[in-house]
């Protein structure tokens, strides 16, 4: 079997050059996804459009040949399969109704619909198909508390105001919605790696602004509880944790949720973030506003990267998605740097 030099990485080993995806690699930066998308009628409906999707997924592969791929879907389709209403207003990001909160938690009560997420299963047995045996295919989920963020808020939110007020105001309602929302994502990452994928990454976009009770609480928790119930299922399943803005609090992350590696968003101490390298397999840290940036300020801010990390196991990645405005010609930049030509 050809080797994956990503997921030898998880595997504890270290690869040079580095192997690199980006996060949102596939999207509105390049120019043949939205004319897909285009084509699509709207992200929800390329989401849902396996032939689509399966295309978008490869896009950035074809251009860049990446070290891995990502099945396009969305973390929001968790929400939709438990029943609320899912859109996407051009230009204003998701809405869900109705929100969820403590009078109206039994919502969630019927069973999941996983018909919703079938088509992405399907994405991800058709993009294997395609793939060369040396590029590794990635699943993904939200974490369950951000996916709860969305899901009380009716949408995106400065502050995740309504999922915390929740939180505080009714514990134990709130660890049902919790709960409800892991359970889901088992199924799904359990499906996700039946169809094909090789690893899994659980996106913890909010966990930064929790104080680290509440982190213990609702991020870590939670998360040690899917890595174990989808390792029941799938004995070795290969997984990376992304609690983004967790700060110091990464440490008791990695302690007590046993992924395969951390992803690191760029505001993380370097030194700190060697420490953690010494227990697990470390992952991207690449401030996305340097790759918008371009020139000598992106050489700097990879070389910085590289200098820190490429003495132990390290995929480069960048610390959150690649913004939509960023030239295709940095990404090339970034690639060339990265594998020393
Ligand atoms: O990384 C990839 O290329 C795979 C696909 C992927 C998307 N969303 C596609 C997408 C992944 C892994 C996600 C994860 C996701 N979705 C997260 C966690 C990671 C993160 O970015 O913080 C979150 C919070 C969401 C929810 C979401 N989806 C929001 C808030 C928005 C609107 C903001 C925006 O960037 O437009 C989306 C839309 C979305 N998801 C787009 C894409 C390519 C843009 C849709 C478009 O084409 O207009």
């Amino acid at each position: 079997m050809t080797s994956k030099p990503l997921i030898d990485v998880l595997a504890g080993r270290e690869c040079s050059p580095p192997p690199i995806w980006m996060m949102r690699q596939a999207g509105r930066y390049l120019p043949e996804y939205r004319q897909i998308r285009e084509q699509a009628g709207s992200f929800l409906k390329l989401c849902l459009n396996p032939k689509l999707a399966a295309e978008v997924t490869l896009q950035p592969i074809r251009r860049f040949r990446f070290d891995a791929a990502i099945v396009f879907a969305d973390i929001l389709l968790i929400p939709s399969a438990l029943g609320q209403r899912l859109t996407f207003a051009e230009g204003e990001g998701p809405r869900l109704a109705p929100r969820i909160g403590p009078e109206n938690l039994e919502k969630l009560e019927g069973s999941v619909d996983i018909g919703v997420l079938t088509p992405v299963l399907e994405t991800i047995r058709l993009v294997r198909r395609e793939l060369d045996p040396a590029i590794a295919l990635l699943g993904f989920c939200g974490a369950p508390w951000t996916v709860a963020t969305y899901m009380a808020g009716g949408g995106g939110s400065a502050d995740q105001a309504a999922a915390r007020l929740f939180a505080y105001q009714d514990p134990q309602g709130f660890a049902r919605l919790i709960d409800r929302v892991a359970q889901a994502s088992v199924d799904y990452l359990v499906g996700q790696f039946r169809a094909g994928a090789d690893a899994v990454q659980i996106f913890d976009t909010w966990s930064g602004v929790l104080s680290p009770e509440e982190f213990d609480l609702w991020c870590v928790g939670p998360t040690a509880e899917i890595v174990a119930q989808v390792r029941d299922q799938i004995p070795g399943a290969r997984i990376i944790g992304f609690p983004r803005g967790a700060g110091t609090s990464l440490r008791r992350y990695v302690d007590q949720v046993p992924v395969d590696a951390i992803s690191l968003d760029w505001t993380v101490d370097r030194m700190f973030a060697r420490d953690i390298q010494s227990h697990v397999p470390i992952q991207g840290n690449l401030d996305p506003h340097a790759l918008l940036a371009g020139g000598p300020a992106l050489d700097r801010a990879i070389d910085a990267i590289l200098e820190a990390f490429s003495n132990g196991p390290f995929i480069f990645n960048l610390g959150h998605g690649i913004l939509a405005d960023t030239p295709i010609s940095h990404v090339e930049r970034m690639l060339a740097r990265v594998r020393g030509h």
